[in-house]
């Protein structure tokens, strides 16, 4: 996979290691994501019954959907689908602001390169797969 962006594809490497798929280091990754991401009190609530080890996992193959649409521009059914469920789940859209700054604060402590060009390259990689879950959750359930 062709990634458009050398500051997002290196700091992805220096952060997950070479390839597509993810070393043990994104273990640990999306584990300090979470503490991130719930600290704000109105996501805790909606993960207080969530198996946190699991969800961990599933968060790891979706970031996989979110640069696969960055880099093809094709949308794949499992980023459907995931848009899907967190539409059905009622999320407040605003709160994707609020996953985007936890994956920063993460980054900032696991690439040792980071600066504001490496965190501008994580936006607009994450951008079109946030922009799409943002669209599809904006719209109303129709049951
Ligand atoms: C781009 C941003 C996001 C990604 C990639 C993502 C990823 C995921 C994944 C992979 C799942 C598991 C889906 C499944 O059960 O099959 C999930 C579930 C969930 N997500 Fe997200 N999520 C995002 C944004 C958010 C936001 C902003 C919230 C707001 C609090 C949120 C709350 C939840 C909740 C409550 C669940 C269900 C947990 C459960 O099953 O107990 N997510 N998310």
């Amino acid at each position: 996979m062709t990634l458009p962006n050398p500051h997002f594809e290196n700091s992805y490497t220096r952060v997950f290691g070479h390839g597509v798929g993810m070393n043990q280091n994104a273990d640990a990754f999306f584990a300090r994501f979470y503490d991130h991401f719930l600290a704000t009190p109105e996501v805790a609530e909606m993960f207080a019954k969530t198996n946190l080890e699991r969800q961990r996992l599933m968060l790891k193959k979706s970031v996989l959907h979110l640069v696969t649409y960055y880099a093809t521009g094709v949308l794949t059914p499992d980023l459907q689908r995931l848009a899907e469920r967190h539409q059905q789940l009622q999320i407040a859209p605003e709160l994707l602001d609020v996953w985007m700054q936890a994956l920063l604060e993460t980054l900032r402590e696991f690439d040792r390169e980071v600066d504001e060009v490496v965190e501008l390259a994580w936006c607009w990689a994450m951008a079109p797969g946030i922009a799409y879950m943002r669209q599809i959750m904006s719209q109303a359930l129709t049951e």
